[in-house]
C-alpha cells in the first residue's frame, strides 16, 4: 500500500496517495471491524473523556485522511488534527470540513502556533507500529509535553505479535526477508511509560484471520465468530489492539 521509505515521516506524501489510502482500506477485513467495533469503542471513549474535567482541546496525531478526526471533533469543542503529509490533509479536508487541520512534523523545533498549548486527549492511530524507533520516542515526547496531567492518548498498534496474522509476519521477517512490523502490547507499553505514560486499558479486535485483507472464512461467518471471540474474551489475541494511556 505504501512504498518502504528511510523515514516513516515520507511513507505517506505524495500525489493522490490519500485518496489510495482510504481506496486500499475499503471493503477489507479491518474496515469492517472499525465499523463494527473499534469505531463504536472509540466514539465510548472520546465521549467519557470530552465529559472529565470539561475537557475541550482534542488533538488527532497523524491525522492521515481523517477518518479518526471525524469522530474527535463529533465530542470536542476543539479539534485539530495534523499531518505531515499534503496529500492526507487533502482528504481530511473534504472528510471533516470545517476542522482545523496543520500540515506540520511535530519533531520539528518551529511549529505552527496552534499546536502550542496543551490538550485534553489525543488521539494517535495507525502510527506507532511503522515508525522507526526514533520517530516513536519523538513523537510519545512532545505528545507528553504537550498533554496535561490525566490526559487521555488513545491510539492503537494494528499488528500485534499475539494474533494470527502477528505470528505470521513474525515467521515471514525471520525466514523471508520481510519487513513488515509486528509490535506487541509489551513493547507498546514500554514505549509508552518512557515518554511518561501509564496504560489504562487495552481493547483486542480481529481476532479471526484474514487472507490478502480479505475475510479467511467469508464476509457472513468471520462477522459472526469475530463477534463470538470478542465475547469470549479472546480479544487479546486479535491483529488490532487499541490502548488508552493516560498522561502521568
Ligand atoms: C497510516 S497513516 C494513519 C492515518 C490515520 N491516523 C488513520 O488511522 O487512518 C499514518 C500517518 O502518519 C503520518 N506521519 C508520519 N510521520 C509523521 C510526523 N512526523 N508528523 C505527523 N504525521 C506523520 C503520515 O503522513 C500518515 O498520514
Amino acid at each position: 500500500m505504501t512504498k518502504p521509505t528511510d523515514s516513516y515521516r515520507k511513507s505517506h506524501v505524495g500525489p493522490g496517495i490519500g485518496k489510495r489510502y482510504d481506496q486500499a482500506h475499503a471493503g477489507r477485513l479491518d474496515s469492517l471491524v472499525w465499523d463494527e467495533h473499534v469505531k463504536p469503542l472509540l466514539r465510548e471513549l472520546l465521549a467519557r473523556e470530552a465529559g472529565l474535567h470539561s475537557a475541550s482541546r482534542y488533538l488527532d496525531f497523524a491525522c492521515g485522511t481523517g477518518r479518526i478526526l471525524k469522530q474527535g471533533l463529533a465530542f470536542f469543542p476543539e479539534g485539530i488534527g495534523v499531518d505531515i503529509s499534503i496529500d492526507m490533509l487533502t482528504e481530511a479536508r473534504a472528510r471533516v470540513p470545517g476542522a482545523q487541520l496543520i500540515q506540520a512534523d511535530v519533531t520539528n523545533d518551529s511549529l505552527p502556533e496552534q499546536l502550542n498549548g496543551m490538550f485534553d486527549c489525543v488521539t494517535m492511530f495507525r502510527f506507532l507500529l511503522n515508525a522507526e524507533p526514533e520517530l516513536r520516542r519523538s513523537v510519545l515526547k512532545w505528545l507528553a509535553a504537550h498533554m496535561h496531567p490525566g490526559a487521555a492518548l488513545i491510539g492503537n498498534n494494528h499488528m500485534c505479535s499475539a494474533s494470527v496474522g502477528g505470528l505470521l509476519t513474525h515467521l515471514a521477517r525471520t525466514f523471508s526477508g520481510s519487513s513488515k512490523n509486528v509490535l506487541s502490547r509489551k513493547e507498546v507499553e514500554s514505549l509508552l511509560v518512557q515518554a511518561g505514560f501509564r496504560i489504562e486499558a487495552w481493547h483486542g479486535f480481529r481476532v479471526l484471520p484474514s487472507l490478502r485483507g480479505k475475510p479467511a472464512l467469508g464476509w457472513w461467518l468471520q462477522r459472526r465468530l469475530e463477534r463470538v471471540a470478542l465475547t469470549l474474551g479472546l480479544g487479546r489475541f486479535g491483529v488490532e489492539q487499541v490502548f488508552v494511556a493516560r498522561r502521568i
